[in-house]
């Protein structure tokens, strides 16, 4: 089986939107790790004044992790899936989100306009066909000294990692995927997990990309190890800090 990309992706995230939301409450500390996340970015003041991104928002749970880091932020979710974008804007949120369909490549003349202060992308460089491409894209969204904050599966260098994830996968995620009739899109998690890459190596692909400060954070519980944050930000000095 190939990686699921571009249009075929988002059909497959289309279908298993109906079911998102249902796979990541029994999925222990999945909001609650991406609310880590979403703190590692070091927002002052709730946010206020500040501009954040959310990339690959999907059914909202990482729009809901900014807000809670930064309440008083203008938050713009952006997504490729109608579906998912669907469920997300279904939900009750305050004036100062919005959401916009469009993939992260093609972004240029929708509502994602002017810079930001702040990214957040979870679980979605191992989705997209060219990390690097998006990665530039980001670079160039953000101030100087804007924050981004990855927050994905990127293995450790031990193969007890791997091994974990295997497990789990087999034992959990692929069951549930067949239960929901979304076995391909399963199949791609766990395929992308397992190609996508290193830890490390995500952490390099940052500074190539001429990110500073580049930070590999890890999770607690069953993810040790399996999913990290990435924190980086842009060189300058950001507004209001010198
Ligand atoms: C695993 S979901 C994660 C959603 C959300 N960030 C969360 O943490 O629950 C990945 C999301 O990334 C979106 N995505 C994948 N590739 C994308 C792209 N190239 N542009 C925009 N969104 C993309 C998918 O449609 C999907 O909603």
């Amino acid at each position: 089986m190939t990686l699921l990309r571009d249009d075929a992706l988002s059909a497959a995230f289309d279908h298993g939107s109906r079911a998102y939301d249902r796979l990541v409450a029994v999925n222990p500390g999945y909001r609650r790790d991406l609310r880590r996340s979403a703190r590692r970015l070091g927002l002052a003041g709730g946010g206020r004044g500040l501009r954040l991104l959310d990339l690959g928002c999907g059914t909202g749970a990482s729009t809901a992790a900014l807000l809670a880091a930064a309440p008083h932020a203008e938050i713009v979710a952006v997504d490729a899936s109608a579906g998912m974008l669907e469920r997300a804007a279904a939900k009750r949120w305050p004036a100062n989100v919005t959401f916009v369909h469009a993939p992260v490549e093609a972004m240029e003349g929708t509502a994602v306009r002017g810079r930001f202060d702040a990214a957040l992308a979870a679980y979605l460089f191992r989705n997209v066909s060219d990390p690097d491409l998006v990665l530039g894209t980001v670079r160039e969204l953000l101030q100087p000294g804007g924050r981004l904050a990855v927050h994905e599966y990127a293995l450790g260098s031990g193969r007890l990692h791997r091994a974990v994830w295997s497990v789990v996968f087999g034992a959990v995620v692929r069951p549930a995927g067949r239960l929901t009739g979304d076995a391909a899109l399963y199949r791609h998690l766990n395929r992308s997990v397992l190609e996508f890459d290193r830890a490390a190596d995500f952490a390099e692909r940052l500074r190539r990309a001429g990110f500073h400060g580049v930070r590999v954070l890890p999770l607690p519980g069953w993810q040790t190890g399996i999913t990290h944050t990435f924190v980086a930000r842009t060189p300058g000095v950001a507004r209001g800090r010198s």
